[in-house]
């Protein structure tokens, strides 16, 4: 992991160190061959290097086994062989689908992160998950595939909408419920330097969040000890949310904010939290510049019957029911063993939808 400024200028001695051929495939989005492509390519020519391009769609489409089906044809074509290592440059598209392909094109390449969205930064590049869609869900097909290497430059994000970075920021804010009381205070006295991409106050949610996750992780690879669906807090009700608005009209980080808004109106529903902790992060949620019209059609209008129906694909998950991650305290969580009654969920929901309406 290398979080620097002009992390990509060294990337020649990283091949160097690992006794790696300097070859790559580099994988794109539309939107960052555009912004990135000649850079780059100039750094690698710099840097002698081998490249061979492969670029996919700028949204969830391109997670598809199809699209795999077409870049593995391209890459047999091209005489791609175990001498290359795929290196992702974009968001957490980019680096699911180039990290599926790395896991399995030759029964694996060495495979380089290089995240340009704040939330590829401070999660999806993060913790070796790599993965395609199935048409009965997201990310069902895929890997623990970590990384060999993680450039972060935050330099990407001067190029990133204002919609995106408060989409990262919300992912930043779930270690900060989930693992860390302070950095949660961080965010509150930092929020608005934290979006405008201010030093230092960027790059320690960068690094805040990338350690947070990576601890985790390092404890509970596979996600099996419950520790590691900690990090899905907020992300069972998100994803109803996000599948109601068709992956389509909430970003993933706005629907994990609304998600975390009902998983902490739940914690107060069972007892854990109490309500002056509940309406810090409404209020601090209430921060975020979404706007009204989204809110209300994605969330506050949103039956709560009908997020919970929605709920089905993480309910296949985690064997046949739903679990919910739920704070003990702001600053902990633990993944909730216990039955919860849909009456109490569809409460907790309502809750969190008259509060944020306030
Ligand atoms: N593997 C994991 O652990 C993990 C964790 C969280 C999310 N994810 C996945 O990540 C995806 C979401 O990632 P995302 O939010 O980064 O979305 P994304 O990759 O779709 O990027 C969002 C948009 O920003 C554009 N973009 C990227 N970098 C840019 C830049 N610097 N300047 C301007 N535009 C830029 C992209 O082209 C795209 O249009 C989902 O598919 C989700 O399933 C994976
Ligand atoms: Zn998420």
């Amino acid at each position: 992991m290398i979080i620097a400024s002009s992390a990509l200028d060294h990337i020649g001695d990283e091949f160097d160190k690992r006794h790696l051929p300097k070859r790559v495939v580099l994988f794109f989005d539309t939107n960052t061959a555009r912004l990135f492509g000649n850079g780059l390519k100039t750094t690698l020519k710099k840097a002698e290097f081998n490249y061979h391009l492969v670029t996919v769609a700028a949204n969830e489409t391109a997670k598809s086994f199809r699209n795999a089906e077409r870049v593995y044809g391209n890459l047999i074509a091209a005489g791609i062989d175990r001498s290359y290592t795929v290196l992702a440059v974009g968001g957490g598209v980019v680096g699911d689908f180039a990290g599926f392909i790395a896991a399995s094109y030759l029964r694996g390449l060495p495979l380089i992160h290089v995240p340009t969205t704040l939330l590829a930064m401070v999660d999806s590049s993060i913790g070796g998950k790599v993965a395609i869609n199935h048409a009965q869900g997201k990310n069902l097909i895929g890997f623990f595939y970590p990384p060999m290497l993680t450039l972060i430059d935050k330099a990407f994000l001067n190029a990133l909408p204002t919609r995106d970075v408060y989409s990262g920021l919300a992912e930043a804010l779930k270690y900060a419920l989930i693992s860390d009381e302070p950095f949660l205070r961080y965010i509150e006295r930092h929020f608005e330097r934290i979006a405008a991409l201010q030093s230092p106050h960027i790059d320690t949610v960068i690094k805040k969040s990338v350690r947070a996750k990576q601890r985790i992780v390092k404890l509970d690879f596979k996600e099996t000890m419950g520790l590691r669906a900690t990090l899905n807090f907020g992300h069972t009700f998100g994803h109803a949310l996000e599948k109601i608005a068709r992956y389509k009209y909430l970003r993933h980080g706005e629907a994990v904010l609304f998600g975390m808004c009902c998983a902490a109106s739940l914690a107060h529903a069972v007892g854990n939290i109490d309500e002056a902790a509940f309406h810090r992060i409404i209020d601090l949620a209430k921060r975020f510049p979404i706007k009204p019209s989204t809110t209300k059609k994605y969330f506050l209008d949103v039956p709560p019957k009908a997020m919970l129906e929605n709920m089905s694909s993480d309910k296949k998950k985690s064997g046949g029911r739903l679990r919910f991650v739920l704070l003990r305290q702001l600053g902990k969580a633990y993944l909730s063993d216990d039955a919860i009654e849909a009456a109490v969920i569809v409460s907790a929901i309502r809750a969190a939808q008259q509060a944020m309406a306030l």
